[in-house]
């Protein structure tokens, strides 16, 4: 047993079952105070929205939250995003004329005003207009040169964020911070905004056994023996992992 960092998303991968939440908890607890183990949480939610499922579910206290796909950091306690990584998102960042161009797709409806950030314009889309309206928004944008990633999540979400932000950047970001090695970093997620935590392929990976298929099919077609894919749903698909990784 030795230190690790735990980056996990929080909807239908940390929670979900409260009772698997509930042992894996307590094995962390027992994990940081005697390695000092750090915990990440790494949410596609506001911090808004965060605190509402903080007050829903026992969640532990992070050492730091990122929150809205990546494009806020909170640095244990503090209520306002960390400046730095703020600094790093706002180059080549032009949300207006982003929102110029999404309102011009009939099929993109807006999220709540809570969702929008700074850097996270986000709307809901269909399954079926996003075969043809995520192709054509990739090209409108790209046609008056604006830069921006575009992620699509469980069928229903669509988040555009600045280039250098996702939750797989914002870890990166942290570890590097703190020194932690890729090889003692755990990330853990189950949908298509989860997918940046995978990219690297140098910090151990879990997938959870309930995971969404656009997660799953990237999964197949991108093997790497540093991920591991659960059977267990949510936490207890954690909880798995980590014993299959021996961080447990
Ligand atoms: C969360 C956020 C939403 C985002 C989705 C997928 O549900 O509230 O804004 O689109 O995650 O990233
Ligand atoms: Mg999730």
């Amino acid at each position: 047993m030795k230190k690790f960092l735990l980056v996990t998303d929080l909807d239908n991968t940390l929670v979900g079952d409260d009772l698997a939440l509930a042992k894996l908890n307590q094995c962390l607890i027992q994990h940081r105070e005697q390695y000092n183990t750090q915990i990440v949480y790494a949410t596609g939610r506001s911090l808004t929205l965060y605190h509402e499922l903080a007050t829903e579910k026992s969640l532990l206290a992070p050492d730091a939250l990122i929150t809205s796909v990546g494009t806020e950091i909170y640095l244990e306690g503090s209520k306002t995003p960390d400046q730095a990584w703020s600094d790093k998102l706002s180059s080549n960042w032009n949300l207006e004329q982003i929102i110029a161009i999404t309102n011009h797709f009939a099929d993109l409806v807006p999220q709540p005003e809570s969702e929008q950030g700074a850097f996270k314009a986000s709307y809901f889309l269909t399954p079926e207009s996003a075969k043809s309206t995520l192709p054509q928004l990739k090209q409108q944008l790209q046609a008056q040169g604006l830069e921006a990633k575009l992620i699509y999540s469980s069928s229903q979400d669509l988040d555009i964020l600045p280039t250098q932000a996702d939750k797989g950047m914002a870890m990166t970001f942290l570890r590097q911070n703190w020194q932690i090695e890729p090889t003692c970093t755990v990330a853990c997620g189950d949908s298509g905004n989860d997918l940046a935590l995978f990219q690297s392929g140098l910090e151990c990976g879990i997938i959870v056994g309930n995971a969404q298929p656009e997660l799953l099919q990237w999964h197949y077609m991108n093997p790497n023996s540093n991920r591991y894919l659960a059977i267990a749903h949510c936490a207890g698909g954690i909880l798995e992992g980590l014993e299959h990784f021996d961080f447990l």
